[in-house]
This record gives structure tokens, C-alpha cells and sequence, in this order.
């Protein structure tokens, strides 16, 4: 079967808005043609190499970022916090890991959102559901709810100045690893959890300063001061991804260029759909959501649609299962792809499992359920003889109220205070980086039964 940009057109295509104005439609995604390319393939493969790396178990995944991007709350220092709590998180895990960690923001693009309905009523209105700010408004009135393409080149334009943004953070000095731990250590000082903390801080000074101390400086080793960092979204728009998907001079291949890696929802992987058409054809690496509801036969028929000559770095396969019911379902997954043979990324989206809703209606998640199915991931990977490859959080760098618990708890009574989110409620910065930290007492609590285990 011939693929091309636009075969996903002839599939049957989920969660795609409904356009009053078609022709509105056509001409922006023409003018999204025309414009540069966001991200290069030669980019796009070297993600594809460091995710290769972590399907061997030679590195770790850090993904993350805002549920929905939003053009209202877009600012230079929001771009600038999230970035600095995945280094900050980034830095704890390569030490608990003692492998690199491989960085990806849900940033720089993530605009489109599905939605388990087509309509949202209050108090007797029905309007049509919130689609993410590249669709329509998330003000519930007639005008805002309506779709409308020129929010497609606000959300390019929105991506180019992230992009631009994360780039020169990356490069230009604020990366610094000595700077990166310096906030650490100024977040473990204040947090209730300090002495929990204390103990993997402290060694990761004595190890910065043991590097010092042999001459290893920014000056003396650039890595030091600059990281790789890659964007990555959903791809749910798929004309937005079609205008955006060009082909490498170098290699003749397709990429999609609105990120370095996409994924496929849990609402849109349907196997003979349009959303697998599109992304069976592009280069890039891609993710697919794993929810409860996959088979191990769904699972393999999945990975060979996608990945058919079985390259590592291909294809992430994210978890999201919910905190009880990951421990039941993930086995029969993990032991299918093993025997199989296939070479994939295991991460864990420990967030969309465990949505709840409280009795004053607000969409929240438990840092302790999250926490439960991470480790659940974790063991159960382990003892499958596979690799845990990576986490994937929705989360911000700023001080939110939108999901409980952690160190300093957040309560549901505090939910209201600084409710920000447009669709899924996120970790805030602390509470990420306690979460990082717990990640890391886990990593290692399961490496010392392996050890054991093995012996
Ligand atoms: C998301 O990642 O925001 C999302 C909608 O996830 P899922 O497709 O797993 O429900
Ligand atoms: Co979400």
C-alpha cells in the first residue's frame, strides 16, 4: 500500500473537528505548507538514536509537560519553569539510573486534544466540546466553542517562539549541570521531605565536586553547559500534521516536522484508522498509548503496523493503565513483546489512568496513585526481563493546585486556588521534583531485589 501525506484521508479518521468553512480550512493548512519547517529530520533521528539506546536499557526517558498548551498563558518564564524542573528532574534520574536521560517536552505543539465527547452541556446548553486552543476557545459560548483553522497558524507560530525559546535555553548557558543542582538543592532545603531527600542530593554535590576537582568544567567539557532537548505531541490534527509533513532531501524520507517525536492517543489508535495511516509513513519516532483496554494480540499487530522492520527507537509503547489495574494487565503485554522479539521503548503515563473527580468538581489525580503505578510499572517490567524505559508526566514548572498530595501536600480544598489547566490537571513543580526523587529511591530499591534476586 502506497503511503503518501494525505493517505490517512481515506481511513476512517476519530476526533477530528467539524469546520463550518472547509475552504477556511484548506487555505490555512495551505499556508501551513508554505511555512518552515518547525523541527529537521536530522534531529528527529538523533532522538530516534538516544530512544534506541533506551529500548537497549542503555538510557532513560523523560517526557513531559502541559496537558493542553494554551496561547493565553503562553510566557517566556512559564516555557522557561517547565524546562528547568524536567533538567532538574532529568539530573536526579541520571543519577538514580546511572544512565543518561533522554529529555522530551510535551511542548512547543501540544494543542489539539480528544475529547470523550462531541458536545458539552451546562445548565441545559449543549456547545460543542474544547478541542485545545488549535481548535477553538475554552470560554463556553457559542462563538469561542466554534472551530476555527486560523488557531492552526496561532498554534504554529506559538510552537516556532517555544521552540526558539527551548533552544536557547538548551544552548546558551542556563543548562548548566552546577546551576541545574544548585535549585535542587535550594528545593530540598525547603521541602518537608528533606531528609528523604538529603541522602541522593548530597551525592550527586560530592559527585559534581569530584568532577570539578579532576578539571572537568563547562570549559573544559561543553556537555556540561548545553542539552538536547526534543519536543514531542499528540498528533490528533492530522491536516495541521499533514501541511507540516515534508520530505528529507538527504534521505528521501518523510518527517512529520511539527516535532521531533509524536504520539498516537488512547482514543485514535484504532489499527485500520487514519491516525496509524499517517503515522506509519513519517520517520520520526512515535508513541502509541497503551490503555487497559489492549490485547497482546492488538499490542504486536500495533507494533508491526508501525515498526515493521523492528528498528529500536522507533516506537514507544506508553502505559496508562490506572494505579490497580497496571499490575493485572501489564505482564501478559510485556511477556508477548519479549517473546516476540520486538524492539521497543516501555514507558509509563502514570497520570491518565488515574483521573478522579471531586464532589466540587474538579478533575484531579493522587501523587500517591502515580507514584503506586510507576512502581508497579517498574517491577513488573523487571520481572518480565524487560526494560522500564521512561515516564511520561503532564506537568508544569509553575505553582499550580491541580493535582493532590505530594511532600507539601496540595489538598482538595487548595484546588481552587490555582486551578490553571485547560484540560488534564498537572503536576506542579514541586511536586514533580518529588516525584523524581521517588522515582529514584524505586529505581533503586528494584535494582537491589534484582541483584538479589539474580544472586
Ligand atoms: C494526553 O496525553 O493528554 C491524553 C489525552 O492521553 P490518552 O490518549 O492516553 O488518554
Ligand atoms: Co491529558
Amino acid at each position: 500500500m502506497t503511503w503518501t501525506p494525505n493517505s490517512w484521508r481515506a481511513r476512517p479518521v476519530q476526533q477530528m473537528p467539524k469546520y463550518k468553512d472547509e475552504l477556511a480550512l484548506a487555505r490555512a493548512t495551505e499556508e501551513l505548507a508554505n511555512r518552515p519547517a518547525l523541527v529537521f529530520a536530522g534531529e528527529a533521528r538523533r532522538l530516534r538514536r538516544q530512544l534506541a539506546d533506551v529500548a537497549a536499557g542503555r538510557a532513560f526517558l523523560l517526557q513531559g509537560g502541559d496537558c493542553a498548551e494554551s496561547f493565553r498563558e503562553f510566557s517566556t518564564e512559564g516555557v522557561r519553569d517547565t524546562f528547568r524542573v524536567l533538567l532538574q528532574m532529568a539530573v536526579v534520574l541520571t543519577f538514580a539510573a546511572s544512565k543518561p536521560v533522554v529529555k522530551v517536552g510535551r511542548m512547543a505543539g501540544q494543542f489539539a486534544k480528544p475529547r470523550s465527547s462531541d458536545m458539552e452541556t451546562i445548565d441545559g446548553v449543549s456547545l460543542p466540546s474544547y478541542r485545545g486552543d488549535s481548535v477553538n476557545g475554552v470560554a463556553f459560548t457559542p462563538e469561542s466553542r466554534e472551530p476555527d483553522p486560523q488557531r492552526l497558524l496561532r498554534a504554529y507560530d506559538q510552537s516556532a517562539s517555544t521552540l526558539n525559546l527551548l533552544r536557547a535555553f538548551a544552548s546558551g548557558g542556563y543548562a548548566d549541570l552546577q546551576n541545574v543542582h544548585q535549585w535542587t538543592l535550594d528545593f530540598v532545603k525547603d521541602s518537608p521531605a528533606a531528609e528523604l531527600y538529603a541522602e541522593t542530593a548530597d551525592r550527586i554535590s560530592e559527585a559534581l565536586s569530584f568532577m570539578r576537582a579532576c578539571g572537568v568544567t563547562a570549559e573544559s567539557a561543553p556537555a556540561l553547559e548545553s542539552v538536547d532537548f526534543f519536543t514531542s505531541h499528540e498528533a490528533l490534527h492530522l491536516p495541521f500534521e499533514e501541511a507540516l509533513t515534508r520530505r528529507d532531501p538527504n534521505t528521501g524520507s518523510w518527517y512529520a516536522t511539527s516535532a521531533h517525536m509524536i504520539w498516537i492517543g488512547e482514543r485514535t489508535r484504532q489499527l485500520d484508522g487514519a491516525h496509524f495511516e499517517y503515522a506509519r509513513g513519517i520517520s520520526n519516532p512515535i508513541g502509541v498509548k497503551c490503555g487497559p483496554g489492549m490485547t497482546p494480540d492488538e499490542l504486536l499487530a500495533t507494533i508491526d503496523a508501525l515498526n515493521p522492520a523492528n528498528e529500536a527507537g522507533r516506537l514507544v509503547l506508553i502505559t496508562r493503565m490506572g494505579h490497580n489495574t497496571i499490575g493485572e494487565k501489564l505482564p501478559a503485554l510485556a511477556r508477548a513483546v519479549t517473546q516476540a522479539g520486538r524492539k521497543v521503548v516501555w514507558s509509563s503515563d502514570p497520570m491518565h489512568g488515574n483521573t478522579v473527580k471531586t464532589d466540587n468538581g474538579y478533575k484531579t489525580r493522587e501523587f500517591d496513585k502515580i507514584l503506586t503505578e510507576l512502581e508497579t510499572f517498574m517491577e513488573v517490567l523487571y520481572a518480565e526481563g524487560a526494560h522500564p524505559g521512561g515516564v511520561h508526566f503532564e506537568m508544569t514548572g509553575r505553582d499550580v493546585t491541580e493535582c493532590v498530595g505530594g511532600a507539601n501536600p496540595v489538598t482538595e480544598a487548595d484546588l481552587e486556588s490555582r486551578y490553571h489547566t485547560h484540560c488534564d490537571p498537572r503536576l506542579n513543580a514541586d511536586q514533580a521534583l518529588d516525584m523524581s526523587f521517588r522515582i529514584a529511591e524505586s529505581i533503586k530499591r528494584v535494582r537491589r531485589n534484582n541483584t538479589i534476586n539474580a544472586a
